[in-house]
């Protein structure tokens, strides 16, 4: 039995930005509201909005088994860009293919932001699974004929660099998890890379930091397929001797001059991607790049 999946990430809706602390004056945020307000950054995503019903109109012409959401939806983790985020995308909306999301870097933009979880609650209806004991990560749903996997490679990290890590602990999770689940190709969705888009490891101060590990883990699980998000244009790599699936970015959904998205097909372990591309004359999504490869 075939299934369809539609990968989108990276929609950083701009707007709803009041609300933040002051005490994250003295923070990151700071950083990212002098990125977003002076240096452009919210520009480049003025768009969004028509974007993401663009995308919606899309989904719901042709309807997916399942929404991937690799992250990113926020600028600067703020509630109300939450709040707006998850009503943007439907995450409440039954008329709607389910959807299955993680976090990006953006969305635990400070500590603070990353123990309040508020990715996670404004999120929670993407994020239902099996979970070992009451850990929030990694979580695994069956949808058809394979599981997908959601691991988080977020964090608050040091200082204004952009690297991920999954962690040892997550990682023995993993293993625990993926030892419990039944047959069919698993696809593991994270935010950040394993490769960059020419299939190299990324400079150490955007790297997911355990990629080593991370790698390991991935192929003692069984994993088909890994898709991610963080890089905003979107790339494919095919399954080579060092890493056995293949690896696909989405890019960015609502990126000026990129906006994409991913529709998978998968029949047995042969899988279609498609590219959408946003043509914005239109106003509406077409086909781009098609690509077929072989799950692992
Ligand atoms: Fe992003
Ligand atoms: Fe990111």
């Amino acid at each position: 039995m075939a299934l369809d999946l539609l990968h989108f990430g990276d929609v950083h809706f701009p707007g709803a930005l009041r609300g933040w602390r002051a005490s994250d004056l003295f923070s990151k945020k700071l950083v990212g509201l002098v990125n977003v307000k002076l240096l452009g950054r919210g520009h480049k995503f003025r768009h969004a909005n028509a974007v993401v019903e663009a995308m919606l109109a899309d989904i719901r012409r042709t309807p997916p088994d399942a929404l991937l959401f690799s992250g990113d939806a926020t600028m600067l983790a703020l509630p109300r860009e939450f709040a707006n985020a998850a009503e943007r995308l439907g995450v409440t909306d039954n008329t709607l293919p389910p959807g299955f999301a993680v976090p990006g870097n953006h969305d635990y933009y400070t500590k603070h932001a990353e123990r309040a979880g508020g990715f996670e609650r404004a999120f929670a209806p993407w994020q239902t699974g099996i979970r070992v004991d009451d850990h929030m990560y990694p979580f695994a749903r069956r949808v058809g004929t394979v599981w997908l996997i959601g691991v988080n490679s977020s964090y608050q990290g040091f200082g204004i660099g952009a690297s991920g890590t999954i962690g040892s602990a997550q990682l023995a999770r993993l293993q625990t998890l993926c030892a419990g689940l039944s047959e069919g190709p698993r696809i593991l969705v994270t935010h950040y890379p394993l490769r960059d888009s020419r299939g190299n490891i990324e400079r150490a101060s955007h790297r997911l930091r355990d990629h080593v590990s991370a790698l390991a883990a991935a192929e003692d699980c069984g994993i088909g397929l890994w898709v991610h998000g963080h890089i905003h244009k979107p790339f494919a790599l095919p399954p080579t001797a060092a890493i056995p699936f293949p690896v696909i970015c989405s890019g960015s959904a609502t990126q000026e001059h990129r906006y994409c998205f991913n529709r998978y097909h998968i029949d047995g372990r042969t899988l279609t991607m498609t590219r959408r591309v946003y043509d914005p004359p239109t106003a509406a999504f077409r086909d781009g790049e098609v690509l077929e490869m072989e799950l692992n």
